[in-house]
């Protein structure tokens, strides 16, 4: 039997703002994935937040893209979203970008991983989950995890990984995917995935075998709308143990805030600051930009678990520097590196700005003539003299 685990997220609407969840918007997709999982259409599931995205883990056979289960995950949203307005929540319905349903949920507005797996007798899995930030925000993690020695021992000294990973890039302007090897085209790997906004890490297989051991949800929202409408906060889920990498390895691999593009208005970097469940809500700058982790086994398509990964002191000092990182970053208020470039903001005022400047600019030649004639009046003094 092989098991499929579809992580289907979407941001339906918040509290007092893009902050966090309504649970009665949680409740109103857990009945609908209840009465799917009493159908036997799904073997189970469990429903989370991070932030003001709404997660449905969910695990059944019927294998990935199955109109069936993305119908279930778009009907949870829908009803989500209806409560939303009742409530009168922020941004009812954000990321629900189409009407009507047709087929799957890719290119509708939600974000998808999915995975599916032949179930090794223990399958450990960890699912990242991230809100205020964009799916390449996993390329520098799953980069230390899955290829960097000094993050992940089990590359030297474990027989089945030595032989390295397969990393599926994704160029999310030009749709086209290509597979890089490492550790033998590392060089080639970090060129690409140095541009996370452009070239995104999607599914990660080990050499040995092709076995998959990680994937990402890829949607970037705004090539999808054509305009910018909300930074595709991603997922990642990631096999554990037994030839890739251990739990601990994967939880090493964010023990640096790094810098992300989301945050305050989907428009600024800052920090990926990991947290318990019980901290996934944004607030600082509608941030920082939150990361959570949950540790399940999955045995005969069950979810076993989950385990908070982050709730734990071990990642106080990680927590600490990134607010450091994030009072920093806030010095720099609207400039750039803290604000990001134009093309990558959410916002697109600039072009209204410069219209209405249009008519004052002025010639480079023309700059000196005003400035000549500025010049040739102060020498000449006030007149009279
Ligand atoms: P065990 O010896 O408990 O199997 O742990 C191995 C391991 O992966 C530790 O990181
Ligand atoms: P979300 O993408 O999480 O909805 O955040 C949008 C925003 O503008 C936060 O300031
Ligand atoms: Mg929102
Ligand atoms: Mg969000
Ligand atoms: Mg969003
Ligand atoms: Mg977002």
């Amino acid at each position: 039997m092989k098991t499929t685990i579809s992580v289907i997220k979407a941001d339906i609407g918040s509290l007092a703002g893009h902050h966090v969840v309504h649970p009665d918007t949680m409740a109103a997709a857990s009945k609908v994935l209840a009465e799917a999982k009493s159908q036997s259409l799904l073997i189970d599931y469990y429903i989370t937040h991070v932030g003001d995205d709404l997660e449905l883990i969910m695990t059944h056979t019927r294998g990935e893209l199955d109109t069936k289960v993305h119908e279930t995950a778009w009907n949870a949203f829908k009803e989500a979203a209806k409560v939303a307005k009742e409530l009168g929540l922020y941004a009812a319905g954000q990321d629900l970008l189409s009407d009507s349903f047709s087929g799957n949920v890719r290119g509708l507005g939600p974000g998808v991983a999915e995975i599916e797996v032949e179930e090794r007798p223990s399958e450990p899995i960890a699912i990242f989950m991230a809100d205020k930030t964009e799916p390449g925000a996993f390329n520098l993690p799953l980069y230390k995890m899955f290829a960097d020695p000094f993050n992940t021992p089990g590359l030297v000294i474990d027989p089945t990984m030595h032989n390295g990973f397969k990393f599926e890039v994704l160029d999310v302007y030009q749709g086209e995917a290509v597979v890089l090897n490492a550790p033998q085209e590392l060089y080639d790997l970090l060129a690409l995935i140095g541009t996370p906004s452009r070239y995104v890490i999607r599914r990660i297989y080990r050499s040995e075998d092709n076995l998959l051991g990680a994937v990402v949800s890829i949607e970037r929202l705004n090539l999808i709308a054509g305009k910018y409408v909300g930074k595709d906060d991603p997922v990642t889920i990631v096999r554990l143990q037994h030839g890739l990498p251990a739990l601990g390895e994967a939880l090493e691999a964010f023990t640096l805030p790094h810098l992300v593009p989301g945050w305050m208005r989907g428009s600024h970097y800052g920090p990926l600051i990991p947290v318990s469940q019980r901290d996934a809500r944004a607030t600082r700058f509608d941030g920082p930009p939150r990361l959570i982790g949950l540790g399940f086994n999955v045995k005969n398509g069950k979810l076993v678990g989950p385990s908070d990964l982050f709730d734990d002191p071990a990642f106080d000092e990680v927590r600490r520097l990134a607010n450091t990182i994030t009072d920093y970053m806030r010095r720099h208020g609207p400039f750039m590196p803290h604000r990001l470039e134009p093309t990558e903001m959410e916002y697109t005022t600039l072009p209204i700005i410069l219209e209405k400047l249009r008519s004052r600019f002025k010639k480079e030649s023309d700059v000196y003539k005003v400035k000549e004639s500025i010049y040739s009046k102060e020498k000449s003094g006030p007149s009279g003299d």
